[in-house]
């Protein structure tokens, strides 16, 4: 789907500039022409020659390319030259200096020439990653239009653990083609979204939780937005961002929060996923003070919450569409088609825990599709972003049938 696309492949000096290497191979096999800039850091990280070689192009670095014949990169053509610019790995500094709009190499002249989208993938370490002017920094860049891809949890080259490590190139390119993608086939249909856990409060220190990360939620939305539909995604609490300007986001924290939102914007929505692991149980009451340490047993006692989902399913209308999920460990079909009926969806996706890399946290997911008309499709382990396009695809199908 990359096929004939003209890139900007600009690599800055990071350590993961080695992973560019990787980078340009698979969008090359992917059938775009790429072209790279490097800045003068990062030839201490990847030779100018692999990537010439790999992009089968000469790299551009210096903003005067011959100095004996003054023969100079033309960053404005470059700029004007792709379809897409993605800078992979973007250090703190280039960030930084993107979103103050310096101009010192060529890299950043053919960014702010370029009339193209600009994708970022960071790369850092965790603190640099996390310091406030950094996150403001990428704010900014996305205020600007620019997209800003999301950052791996992991292990560092400092040695320490944790989040900066630049997207994985096999991610980079699956993302790239997510979001080049984009259709109008849902154009002007609302769509509500449930994603992430919801925290049930004990007191003002303590509530009861679930591992949910939201990205599956997340990435139903975005996928959504790309397909031109007007999405509001309604969050339990995650540290996610979202990408696209189609979608408004509204944050809550607990089952009842959850559901009181869903239901109130449920009448003007067209298509509603509820993919949110919502509590179904929450404390009876919430301390207002935090719970001493006292006895040696702590008995709670919790109320069922209200099934947002099942709500939905008794009020729509016919014209409205209604998905659901299910997390099953035994069972799975048939309890899978119990909840498709009992909470009237029009299919419900299956979560499968038993394959590795399923699941909550996980980036890949494995789905099992059931319709209300009986038919089951079964998915391949995939990128949640590509099992996002599957669901999506289905109901793109429901909507147009
Ligand atoms: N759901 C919801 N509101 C709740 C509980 C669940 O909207 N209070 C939705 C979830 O978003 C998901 C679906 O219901 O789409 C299935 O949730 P799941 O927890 O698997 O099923 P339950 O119906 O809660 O049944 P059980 O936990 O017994 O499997």
């Amino acid at each position: 789907m990359l096929k004939g696309k003209k890139i900007i492949l600009g690599v800055t000096g990071g350590i993961a500039a080695y992973k560019s290497a990787m980078l340009t191979r698979l969008l090359i096999k992917q059938g775009a022409e790429v072209k790279v800039i490097m800045t003068e850091d990062a030839k201490a990280f990847v030779t100018p020659l692999t990537l010439a070689t790999l992009s089968k192009h000469p790299i551009h670095s210096a903003m005067v390319a011959n100095e004996q014949t003054g023969e100079w990169s033309n960053h404005v053509e470059l700029g004007l030259w792709a379809d897409l610019l993605l800078i992979a790995p973007a250090t703190a500094n280039t960030l930084a200096k993107m979103a103050h709009g310096l101009c010192d190499n060529l890299l950043l002249a053919t960014y702010l020439s370029a009339r193209c989208k600009t994708y970022i993938a960071p790369a850092m370490d965790l603190d640099m990653f996390a310091h406030t002017a950094t996150q403001n920094n990428l704010e900014k860049l996305r205020q600007y239009g620019n997209i800003v891809l999301p950052v791996e949890d992991g292990e560092l080259a400092s040695g320490l653990s944790g989040k900066g490590r630049m997207l994985e190139p096999e991610a980079i390119l699956d993302f790239l083609i997510q979001h080049t993608t984009a259709t109008q086939k849902l154009k002007g249909k609302r769509v509500l979204v449930t994603a992430g856990p919801t925290y049930e409060s004990i007191d003002p220190v303590r509530f009861i939780g679930n591992h949910s990360s939201g990205k599956m939620g997340f990435a139903i939305a975005e996928t959504f937005a790309r397909h031109g539909a007007k999405v509001t995604l309604i969050s339990g609490p995650t540290d996610l961002q979202l990408q696209h300007e189609n979608i408004s986001r509204i944050n809550v924290t607990s089952a009842e929060e959850m559901y009181d939102k869903t239901i109130k914007l449920f009448s003007k929505t067209d298509i509603a996923v509820m993919s949110a692991a919502v509590a179904d149980y929450t404390p009876e009451k919430v301390s207002i003070t935090k719970i001493k340490k006292s006895g040696n047993e702590l008995h709670l006692k919790l109320l069922k919450t209200k099934d947002i989902l099942a709500e939905l399913g008794r009020i729509k209308n016919k014209k409205q569409i209604l998905i659901g999920f299910a997390l099953e460990t035994d069972h799975e079909l048939e309890n899978a088609r119990k909840k498709l009926k009992a909470k009237n969806l029009d299919f419900i996706v299956l979560n499968s825990l038993k394959t590795a890399g399923a699941g909550f946290s996980h980036d890949t997911n494995k789905v099992t599709i059931i319709h209300k008309n009986g038919s089951v499709q079964e998915f391949k382990l995939k990128s949640k972003s590509e099992v996002a396009n599957d669901i999506v695809n289905q109901i793109i199908e429901l909507v147009h049938a």
